[in-house]
């Protein structure tokens, strides 16, 4: 790697790790499932970025706008510290306390974490350029990786924070260790903000996540792509047809593919074939809506204490700031 700020965590080609293991568990399960992380290459990205701009996708507009107006208050609160994001991807939303942070003239480096190499580089370059003096280290690798890999902070504080409510992707007993981790990094005093897209009406969920100009079909079926060139695989995307359903008694956006024709795929360096149904679907994500109240005794149980909860007026959406106990 060339560049000084952009370190990729455990090795340049294995960002993902556990080399394939995931995949092959996930396709052996019944019902098969896959980790969403692998929705991330390059072509996953940029997909995501435009399902951020569709008229459907409520979360990202709702979260900025939330932003726009608790960045301040959260810089105040929080003081010079350095900022820690978890999936920063564009790093769109994050400018809005780049911003806070910089007209208070309070200190701050920024450390994003994104498990897709290119936009990180893409989204770092173009940082440096509008943010000259901001210090940037940006690590390349999963949540688990990147936190492991922290180096100690000669700033007052740190603010870890995971926008954006990727949170959701999390089984709860994923949930309650990835909480764990977070506060095995954090130093009493330390920061948490957290964004968690809430439960409304099933339509506006539903909608969300079946947009009508299909970018989010798209994107599912990307992954399969994305196994493609990981691991040498044949997975032809024609056979598998997205689907977006909410489970109301998980509380949870649940996306499939659907395979519409029995066949074997592929996947070469894993040496791996896999057999498929006509009909068998295969879970590629969960996205899972909260309530605040409860988030917030689940935070404040590992030690998380709530600073401060923002919201929007149709509460579609929260963002809940977070210290660790002193
Ligand atoms: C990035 C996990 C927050 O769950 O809404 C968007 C991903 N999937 N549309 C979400 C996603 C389909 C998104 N997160």
């Amino acid at each position: 790697m060339a560049t000084t700020f952009l370190t990729t965590v455990q090795g340049q080609h294995q960002t993902l790790n556990n080399d394939g293991y995931d995949v092959i568990q996930g396709l052996t399960k019944k019902p098969k499932n896959l980790p969403p992380k692998y929705f991330y290459d390059h072509k996953g990205s940029q997909l995501f970025e435009q399902i951020c701009e569709l008229p459907e996708y409520y979360p990202t507009r709702t979260e900025a706008s939330i932003l726009r107006g608790c960045s301040d208050e959260i810089a105040q609160i929080t003081g010079a510290c350095e900022l820690i994001e978890l999936g920063s991807g564009s790093s769109t939303k994050t400018r809005l306390l780049l911003n806070a942070y910089q007209s208070r003239n309070s200190s701050c480096k920024y450390v994003p974490i994104d498990v897709s190499e290119s936009i990180l580089k893409e989204s770092t370059l173009q940082l440096k350029e509008e943010y000259p003096d901001l210090q940037i280290k940006a690590l390349v690798g999963t949540y688990e990786q990147a936190l492991n890999q922290l180096k100690p902070t000669s700033l007052p504080a740190r603010m870890i924070f995971f926008l954006g409510s990727s949170i959701g992707n999390f089984t709860p007993e994923e949930y309650d260790v990835f909480l764990n981790q977070i506060t095995d990094v954090l130093a009493p005093g330390d920061y948490f903000l957290l964004g968690i897209d809430l439960q409304k009406p099933i339509e506006i969920l539903e909608a969300a996540y079946n947009d009508s100009q299909g970018v989010t079909a798209a994107f599912n079926l990307n992954m399969l792509e994305h196994l493609n060139w990981r691991y040498k695989g044949n997975f032809d995307t024609s056979l598998f047809r997205h689907q977006a359903i909410y489970n109301q008694r998980e509380n949870q956006i649940e996306m499939y593919l659907h395979c519409q024709k029995s066949h074997v795929v592929n996947l070469k360096s894993l040496d791996f074939k896999v057999t498929w149904e006509k009909g068998e679907s295969i879970l590629t994500e969960i996205s899972r809506k909260f309530d605040l109240e409860t988030v917030q005794k689940e935070l404040d149980s590992k030690g998380l204490k709530t600073l401060k909860v923002f919201t929007d007026p149709q509460k579609w959406f929260g963002l809940i700031l977070c210290q660790a106990a002193k």
